[in-house]
Parts: structure tokens; C-alpha cells; sequence
């Protein structure tokens, strides 16, 4: 479609004046409701991994290991089996974010979205049921079906819903509604872990709380217009998009303006073949690089083993979670923050900026790190060094935050036209997945053979990144998703590939 004939300006460009009506905020929110299960996950395996209880029933020999004397401060959670507990549902998830690209083209992005709550539902239960390993996993399977499913429809269904103009907003709604879930997943832990031998049961039987909400919330709102027209329910699309556009609007040029582009993408019937031609190029490297290079950010190394890593450089047990609830609510902050400047000054600023303080962070961490408990890593922090390696993984938090966090679900959820959106959104949420699944496998072998020195690893990265969006990336602020194409046509380098 890229070189394709577009109509003229005045209809692909435009915007068709997108409030911001109660419906929208509504509906957009219920939407992003569903970044709720995916944090509550990322929150919930950290903690429960550090409690005993939890530990001592499946995975006694990681015990062992840790009541050695003198075991080394950086090893001490080194276990294959305790990472794959955690990691596979990133598997999971891959395989489910690209099945889920067939059932969001043809039944719909809403579909997509509450099939994958069921789904989630119905592993939080047998995880909260668990009586050995094998439940443990099958749950987490089933758990990482649905976020595969979720984590593909959401960021399109807010992307077609929002008005072009406050796009970035609404989709950061989606990384802020999963930072509330890794939050309250964190605060769950903290309390739980005080509930002797069965704690760990209710963290991971509560994760059906947000799937509940998120189900039902999904089951009162609209299909996004553009996919109601994609499956010719055309009165209904008109029905949708009346009901966010607020009742006085006109909305037939917007309805002709999303047909005609429903029409321009019929001619690609295999979107998982054609996505790889010349013309998509841009698309498509920028779906499989800003996952990526967000995962080569080290957030999860936070995220997942934030306890872990507390307790590793000498926290007690409570002070790491209460630590890792610290590192949350500074998180959630930070991406309110992007929600203010996405749509204001755009996209890239927000990466330059979060990047160089990122980087900045995480080194002044692997520096403490280094210069305290050294490589030998036998010596614990001090209470103060301790609070000082806190305060500064919070100024790399809220650098991501406001970042790579929202700006890595935003970027593809928006630069793909419609004909090969579901197919490229799925690629994007698959390799995010598959990514987190390497780096989760690695990180425990990684943080005892490298020390303190992980950290540089991960700055490094952030380097690479920062100057890669700096040139490649063009900004997408305020265009209409009709007329993305055009961004790519100016680009110095892509424009090669589209024109
Ligand atoms: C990332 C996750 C990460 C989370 C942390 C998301 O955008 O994709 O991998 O754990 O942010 O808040």
C-alpha cells in the first residue's frame, strides 16, 4: 500500500475532528484495563520466588542452595528451574501473541481481548491450585496464552479507538494500567509473604482479580470501527463510531475514509507473507527492534528480580519486596508523565531523554555495586548503601518509565497500515516475548558470573539504542494512522524501500 494511490490529502490526512468524548475515555480505559493481567504477572513471580513456603514445595534444592554459609551474594538464586518457572510464559505468550493475529483479523480486536482474559482466568486458578510443578506450569502456560492475546489486541483496539491527536496518551494508558498491575502484584507479595505456608497461594490465585475486571470490562465496550468495516458490519461501525465521536458528530467521512482503506487492504490476503515485502520494510524492522532493543533496557531485570536482586546485595527478605514496591510506584509515575508529553512534543524526545538517564542510572548502580560489595560479592550492603542502590534503580525506573515502557506498545501499534496491522503488531508482541524469555533464562547465570558488571551490559545496550532511534526512528506524533505512510516516504533512509 505504501506506494499505492492514496485519496487526496483532505480525507487521509485528516483527523475528522476526534474528540475526546466520555465514551472514548471509557472505552479506552476498560482497553487498557488490559495491561492490568500482563503487570500483575511480571509483579506476582518475583516476589513469590523469594518466599520460602513457595520454595520449600517446589523448588527445595534453590532452598538448599541459598541457606549454604558463604554462598555468593550474586549465585544465590541461580537456578534453571526456578528461572523456567518464571520465563515460560514469555513461551506461552510468543506462541499465543501469533495465533492471536488470525482471531484479531477475523473475529474482531475486541474477541482477541476477552479470549485471552478467559484464558488467563482459568490458569490464575489452577496456579492458585497448584499441588506440584506441573500445575505450576500449566498454569503459567495457560496465563501466558491469554497476555499473548491481550498483549497483541489491546494496543491496536487503543490505537483505532483513540483520536490521532491524544493516541500516545491513550496507548501509554496500556503500559500504565500494567505498571498498576505490577504494583499491586508487589504490594500482594509484600502482605503474603507474611502468611506462613500458603501466602504464595494467594498471590498467584489473586491474579484473577484483574482478569475478572478486565473480561467484563471488555465484554460493555465496542469493536474498533476499522474492524467492523474489515468484516463488512458497516452499520455497526457506524454505531461505533457514533458512540465515541459523541452523538452530535458526523461520522460518514470518517466511515468512507476507513473503507476506503479497508478496500486498499483486501488485495493482502496473507499478512504473514507480504509483511516481509520491500515495502514494509520500515514497518517491520521497527517491530521486531523497539521490543527488542526495550527488553535490552535491563527493565525486567528489575521487574522480575527486583526482591531477588534486593535480597542478593543484602535486604532482608521484607525490605526487598517493600524495595521492589518502591521501584513500582516510581515506575507508575513516570509513565503518567509520558502520558502528558507523548502527544505534546512527541516521541523521540521521550526516548532521547529516558534513554540518557537510563543510562546514567544504571551505571552509577553497577558502581556502587562494584565499588561496595565487589566482585567477590560475599559482603552484604550496608543499610545506606543498600538505599542508595534503591534510589538510584528508581531514577532508571522512571527514565524507562516515561520511555521505552508505553513508547515500545505505542510505536507498533501504530506505524503498521491496517492490511498487515494485526499480523505486525503480533510479530512485535512475539518478539517483546521471546526476548524476555532469553534475558529471564540468562539473567540469574548472568548476574552471578558478571556481578556487578550486568548492569554496564545493560547500559551499553541503552546506548545503541538511544542513537538507533535517534536515526531511524521519524516522529509519529499527531498523524493520522491512515496517512502513516508518509512518514515513512520522508524518512532520509526508508524512503528508499516505500517509494
Ligand atoms: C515491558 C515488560 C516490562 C514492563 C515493566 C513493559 O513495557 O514490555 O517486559 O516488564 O514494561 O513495567
Amino acid at each position: 500500500m505504501a506506494g499505492g494511490a492514496l485519496p487526496a490529502v483532505g480525507a487521509v490526512g485528516e483527523d475528522f475532528g476526534g474528540k475526546l468524548t466520555f465514551s472514548v475515555y471509557i472505552t479506552c480505559i476498560v482497553a487498557a484495563s488490559c495491561g492490568l493481567i500482563f503487570g500483575y504477572d511480571i509483579g506476582i513471580s518475583g516476589g513469590v520466588t523469594t518466599m520460602e513456603s513457595f520454595l520449600r514445595r517446589f523448588f527445595p534444592s534453590v532452598l538448599r542452595k541459598m541457606s549454604q554459609s558463604k554462598q555468593n551474594e550474586y549465585c544465590m538464586y541461580d537456578s534453571q528451574l526456578l528461572t523456567s518457572f518464571t520465563s515460560s510464559l514469555y513461551i506461552a505468550g510468543l506462541i499465543g501473541s501469533l495465533g492471536a493475529s488470525r482471531v484479531t483479523r477475523a473475529l474482531g480486536r475486541r474477541v482477541s481481548m476477552l479470549l485471552g482474559g478467559a484464558t488467563f482466568l482459568v490458569g490464575a486458578t489452577i496456579n492458585g491450585a497448584a499441588v506440584n510443578v506441573a500445575m505450576l506450569i500449566v498454569g503459567r502456560i495457560l496465563l501466558g496464552i491469554g497476555v499473548g492475546f491481550t498483549n497483541q489486541a489491546t494496543p491496536l483496539y487503543l490505537a483505532e479507538m483513540a483520536p490521532p491527536k491524544w493516541r500516545g496518551a491513550f496507548i501509554s494508558g496500556f503500559q500504565f494500567f500494567l505498571s498498576v498491575g505490577v504494583a499491586a502484584a508487589n504490594l500482594i507479595n509484600y502482605g503474603t509473604a507474611k502468611i506462613h505456608g500458603w501466602g504464595w497461594r494467594l498471590s498467584l490465585g489473586l491474579a484473577a482479580v484483574p482478569a475478572l475486571i478486565m473480561t467484563t470490562g471488555t465484554l460493555l465496550v465496542p469493536d474498533t470501527a476499522s474492524s467492523l468495516i474489515q468484516r463488512g458490519k458497516i452499520d455497526e461501525a457506524r454505531r461505533a463510531l457514533q458512540r465515541v465521536r459523541g452523538s452530535g458528530a458526523d461520522v460518514e467521512a470518517e466511515l468512507q475514509c476507513l473503507t476506503e482503506e479497508t478496500m486498499r487492504s483486501e488485495a493482502v490476503e496473507k499478512p504473514f507473507r507480504d509483511i516481509f515485502k520491500r515495502r514494509y520494510r520500515p514497518q517491520l524492522v521497527m517491530s521486531i527492534a523497539i521490543p527488542l532493543l526495550q527488553q535490552l533496557t535491563g527493565i525486567n531485570v528489575v521487574a522480575f528480580y527486583a526482591p531477588v536482586l534486593f535480597r542478593s546485595v543484602g535486604f532482608g527478605s521484607d525490605s526487598s519486596l517493600m524495595a521492589a514496591v518502591v521501584l513500582c510506584l516510581v515506575n507508575l509515575g513516570s509513565v503518567l508523565v509520558s502520558t502528558y508529553f507523548v502527544d505534546r512534543y512527541g516521541r523521540k524526545v521521550l526516548f532521547m531523554e529516558g534513554g540518557v538517564q537510563m543510562i546514567l542510572f544504571l551505571t552509577a548502580v553497577a558502581c556502587v555495586l562494584g565499588v561496595k560489595i565487589g566482585s567477590s560479592g560475599t559482603s552484604p550492603l550496608s543499610k545506606g548503601d543498600g538505599v542508595l542502590v534503591l534510589v538510584l534503580m528508581c531514577a532508571y525506573a522512571a527514565g524507562f518509565g516515561w520511555s521505552w515502557g508505553p513508547l515500545c506498545w505505542l510505536i507498533p501499534s501504530e506505524i503498521f497500515p491496517l492490511e498487515i496491522r494485526p499480523a505486525g503488531q503480533s510479530i512485535s508482541v512475539a518478539a517483546n516475548f521471546a526476548v524476555t524469555f532469553v534475558l529471564a533464562q540468562v539473567f540469574l547465570s548472568m548476574l552471578c558470573h558478571f556481578k556487578y558488571g550486568i548492569f554496564l551490559f545493560y547500559a551499553g545496550f541503552i546506548a545503541i539504542s538511544t542513537v538507533f532511534v535517534a536515526i531511524f526512528l521519524p516522529e509519529t506524533k499527531g498523524v493520522p494512522l491512515e496517512a502513516m505512510d508518509r512518514v515513512w516516504e520522508k524518512h532520509w533512509y526508508w524512503r528508499r524501500f516505500v517509494v
